[in-house]
């Protein structure tokens, strides 16, 4: 999809990129939360912000379900509207990072091409795949909103894992199999993983 309207010139600000990253005391980067329905990624993202916020770091969640209760309210779940919407979080994602935020993206994120193709706009070192592997006997089992038994019974057409495909990452930046672990576990693993890599102290 050609992303630039016809006829328009990009603009440079006279606040950069640096210049904001500086005044912050971190760097900034996309946490992307990937994972089945009901494997914590919203959980787990929501926990992540609220240490790095307590430590002072400039930081925001984006959510699946959220965010398409408005700029992606017009999207299905099928697999182009799936696109789409990976798409335009990737290109919000990246204007939370120009503007030097740390920001969790809390979306099932299906299909790898799309998740690389957020990757391949950021610069190294900005994009960290967070694969939140939780099995899906256990996520149908958590069931926390009845749309497991829904998709079972053909109420939902397309649902990830049962009549739709999850395209499991293979090599994430943090892979965390969250059986046996805490949420609050699970949000000091990833934020002691951007300690490790330079991005927060
Ligand atoms: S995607 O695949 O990345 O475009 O999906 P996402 O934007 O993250 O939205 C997932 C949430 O939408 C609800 N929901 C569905 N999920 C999967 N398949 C189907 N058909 C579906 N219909 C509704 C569901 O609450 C998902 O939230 P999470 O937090 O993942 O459980």
């Amino acid at each position: 999809m050609d992303k630039k309207s016809e006829n328009v010139v990009w603009h440079n600000h006279s606040v950069t990129h640096e210049a904001r990253v500086a005044k912050k005391g971190h760097k900034p980067c996309v946490l992307w939360f990937t994972g089945l329905s009901g494997s914590g990624k919203s959980t787990i993202a929501n926990a992540v912000d609220y240490l790095l916020y307590q430590q002072g770091v400039h930081s925001y969640v984006l959510d699946g379900d959220n965010v398409r209760h408005g700029l992606n309210g017009d999207l299905g779940f099928s697999d182009c509207d799936r696109v789409e919407n990976i798409r335009r979080i990737g290109e919000v994602a990246k204007l939370f990072v120009d503007a030097g935020l740390v920001v969790s993206t809390a979306f099932i994120s299906p299909f790898k091409d799309d998740r690389s193709l957020v990757r391949n706009q950021l610069e190294p070192g900005q994009f960290f795949e967070v694969y939140i592997d939780t099995p899906l006997d256990v996520c149908e089992q958590r069931d926390p909103k009845g749309l497991y038994k829904k998709a079972r019974n053909g109420e939902i057409k397309n649902f990830t894992g049962i009549s739709s495909a999850y395209e499991a990452p293979e090599n994430a930046d943090i892979h965390l199999q969250t059986a046996g672990k805490s949420v609050e576990q699970c949000a000091e693993y990833i934020v002691q993983a951007l300690v490790d890599a330079g991005i927060v102290k």
